[in-house]
């Protein structure tokens, strides 16, 4: 099995009702997954608008099944609403939320518990970029944020530079392939298809530079944020990797 290939975009805090309807012109080629995760109050909506194979996520979960957590949502509940996938440890909300990888580790559990594919996300800051400690930052944070019991069928890596996001950087091509080769390489001394995980490269990913990201060693598809919003910005980075 090789990993499968997938476009994720995520729409952070943006959207309502009215931007249901971009998701009507998306479809998902043959061997390519094609998710989106809107904020949590359009998900059931969206799940029930997509079609053509697209499937709908959240952005985050709660690590424990139900109970008195204001604001929270479960794994549960969002399996509930229709989405397939949760995105979890997003920079955002390690920076906003101050989420540990032991809590992210936690929440991705309680995903998989559930049945929901969990987007583990990790990514250097640019000082810690700077001070030639990304290497490190990314092992750190895979196998602190990655729990046991993840697989290739459960789990989705997404490497995301804090700098790259939202800023028009992005690393280059040597840059991101050594990040994912070291992924490649712990995930599959830790896990027996770790081989097969689908990787992710995240931050400023957009139409023209989709084609040359994709072609990378080990990039096996985006997590896209701003880009993601409308179906004309979206799309041709989903017909660029199915391509690649
Ligand atoms: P941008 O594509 O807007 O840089 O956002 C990337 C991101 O954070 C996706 O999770």
């Amino acid at each position: 099995m090789a990993p499968r290939k997938l476009a994720a975009g995520n729409w952070k805090m943006n959207g309502t009702t009215a931007s249901l309807a971009e998701v009507d012109a998306l479809t998902a080629p043959e061997g390519c997954g094609v998710l989106i995760c809107p904020p949590a109050t359009l998900i059931a909506a969206m799940a029930a608008q997509v079609q053509g194979g697209v499937m709908v996520g959240g952005q985050d979960c709660h690590a424990k099944a139900s109970g008195a957590h204001t604001g929270d949502i479960s794994a549960a509940q969002l399996k509930d609403a229709g989405a397939s996938h949760v995105i979890l440890g997003h920079s955002e909300r390690r920076a906003d939320h101050g989420e540990t990888d032991a809590q992210v580790a936690a929440k991705a559990g309680a995903a998989h518990g559930m049945g929901l594919t969990a987007i583990i996300c990790v990514g250097e800051t640019d000082a810690q970029r700077d001070a030639g400690e990304t290497l490190d930052v990314i092992a750190r944070q895979l196998a602190g944020s990655v729990p046991e019991g993840a697989s290739a069928g459960n789990t989705v890596i997404a490497y995301e530079p804090v700098w790259a996001i939202g800023s028009g950087r992005t690393p280059t091509a040597e840059q991101i392939a050594e990040v994912h080769a070291l992924m490649r390489e712990r995930l599959s001394a830790r896990f027996e298809d770790g081989a097969d995980m689908t990787l992710l490269y995240g931050g400023s990913v957009k139409a023209s530079n989709a084609r040359e990201i994709f072609a990378i060693a080990h990039v096996n598809g985006a997590l896209v944020g701003g880009a993601s919003l409308k179906a004309a910005d979206f799309a041709p980075i989903v017909a660029a990797l199915a391509a690649a």
